[in-house]
């Protein structure tokens, strides 16, 4: 019987078509080995804080879409609002050589240890919508995302003008977002500071929403037990207050009348709730990070510079501008 030995030209083929593919598999060296395929499609590892709000489903619809539209392979992971399962979801996507990783903090502290292991791993990692306190600040790439600050400030400023006549005080409720996230720590700060400028408004009652509508309406009822003169509920976002309204009118009530209620995202049931005079004052937070953050994706991946924080323009609503903003309204 004849065996068929391959011939020299055969071999040298195989041996380049063996070394090509040993190349694509050790990937992009700055990146510390890539998941991207030898096509340079880049890959993103995404770990989103989860669908606790209208916010954050249209900020994940944003993301998922502009992936899609840049061409970029992305790895969407959805942490359920545990930091836990987010730092899972990172140790993945750095086990995998994903190019880039990006995600939304759930809280702000306790992010030094995988942040390091991504960096010892060289895949840059960017911050979106929400930010973290570590000090070391070469951890991440940019943080792309709100003023938190300042929407609760502005929140505050337009409460200390309608109150500026009242002669006695005036009871507020705070509905606050996740406890540590950065979110409700900003937006708290910034409307205490806000109307520190007039002594008769007082927060009488403060407590976590979980930024939920179950949670608003279940804390809502809470505070309505226990105090008899609540003028003004401040929820650190719509979700919070849609619940509260449902807490609200149980209580016999009328939201946006008996209660002024200033909320933070402008989603549409919160402008909905705003044009109905049911909510008084909106300040914006927008969702529709995608398109920006997959520019950035593109650009650290290159190894460009980027700056280190990118601020989302945002605005503020009332009952008057809700009505006519609304039809327009993509989220
Ligand atoms: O981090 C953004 C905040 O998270 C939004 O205001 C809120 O609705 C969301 O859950």
């Amino acid at each position: 019987m004849r065996t068929h030995l391959p011939s020299r030209k055969v071999i040298a083929v195989l041996t380049a078509a063996l070394l090509a593919t040993g190349m694509a598999a050790c990937g992009n060296s700055d990146t510390g080995g890539s998941a991207s395929g030898d096509d340079g499609t880049i890959t993103l590892g995404f770990s989103q804080v989860g669908a606790e709000s209208g916010w954050r489903t249209a900020n994940t619809t944003s993301i998922k879409e502009a992936a899609t539209g840049a061409g970029i392979d992305l790895k969407f992971d959805d942490a359920q609002q545990k930091q836990e399962n987010q730092i899972k979801a990172i140790r993945n996507f750095i086990q995998q050589k994903v190019d880039v990783i990006a995600f939304s903090p759930v809280v702000e502290s306790g992010w030094d240890t995988v942040l390091k292991e991504a960096k010892d791993a060289k895949i840059p990692v960017i911050l979106t919508d929400r930010s973290v306190d570590s000090a070391d600040k070469s951890l991440y790439k940019t943080f792309l995302g709100s003023d938190f600050v300042k929407e609760g400030r502005l929140a505050g400023e337009w409460l200390v003008e309608q109150k500026k006549a009242a002669s006695g005080p005036v009871n507020i409720v705070e509905l606050q977002g996740t406890t540590g996230s950065a979110p409700a720590n900003d937006r708290k700060k910034g409307f205490a500071e806000a109307i520190a400028a007039n002594p008769n408004l007082k927060i009488i009652a403060s407590q976590s929403g979980d930024f939920t509508r179950a949670g608003g309406k279940q804390v809502m009822e809470q505070f309505l037990k226990a105090n008899p003169k609540i003028d003004v509920l401040f929820a650190h976002n719509d979700d919070m207050g849609l619940g509260a309204l449902e807490a609200i009118t149980a209580a016999g009530k009328v939201p946006g009348k008996d209660i002024t209620i200033i909320t933070v995202d402008a989603v549409k049931d919160g402008m909905q709730a705003l044009a109905d005079g049911k909510f008084n004052f909106i300040a914006e937070c927008s969702p529709l990070l995608g398109p920006q953050l997959m520019d950035l994706v593109k650009k650290v991946h290159n190894g460009e510079e980027v700056p280190a924080r990118i601020e989302t323009q945002e605005t503020t609503f009332t009952q008057e501008q809700a009505k006519e903003a609304l039809p327009n309204r993509k989220y």
